[in-house]
């Protein structure tokens, strides 16, 4: 059976959604981004600084509404920049708001050299219903530079 596969992503400099898009090639996945509905400063160190104090608060920004029909999908791939060693939060936000009974998720990030970090392990803690299948971590969102490489990964997580 081939499964559904969804791609969902969100990208502050890029990085993310261009291995996003590749994920999404390569699986023949639908493609959605999550957009907060505050976007974050583009400016370097001030989107650092918001990073710093929304993740240990926990915070989860709103997000904008999607055209998602989310129970139509076998597997879900979500991606997010390494922010902190964890999710930006926008993507914290999708993660805990959705109904994982029956799904299976594996996470993909990118990252500047710290990996996926604690992602896994918060994305267990935040969808406690999904099948975590085990995640990816794509330096400077170079398809070329994922642990696992990509085409392993994605044979991994059963695409
Ligand atoms: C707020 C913030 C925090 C970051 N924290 C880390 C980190 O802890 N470890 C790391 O390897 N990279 C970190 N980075 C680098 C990003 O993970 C990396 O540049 C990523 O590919 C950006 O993805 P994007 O272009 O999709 O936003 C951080 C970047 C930002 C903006």
């Amino acid at each position: 059976m081939n499964k559904s596969v969804l791609v969902v992503y969100y990208s502050h400099s890029g990085n993310t959604a261009k291995a996003a898009a590749e994920i999404a090639r390569r699986t023949g996945g639908a493609l959605q981004e999550i957009r907060p509905v505050n976007p974050y400063p583009q400016e370097y160190r001030a989107v650092v600084e918001q990073a710093k104090k929304e993740i240990p608060a926990g915070i989860h920004p709103e997000i904008q509404p999607m055209e998602l029909d989310f129970g139509a999908y076998d597997l879900v791939i979500a991606g997010s920049p390494n922010w902190c060693g964890t999710f930006a939060p926008p993507v914290a936000t999708f993660l805990a708001s959705q109904d994982w009974k029956g799904k299976e998720l594996a996470v993909f990030c990118t990252h500047g050299g710290s990996g996926l970090a604690k992602m896994e392990a918060d994305a267990a803690r935040l969808c406690p219903d999904a099948k975590l299948s085990p995640g990816c971590a794509i330096r400077n969102g170079d398809p070329e530079q994922a642990v696992p490489a990509l085409d392993d990964w994605l044979k991994t997580i059963g695409c």
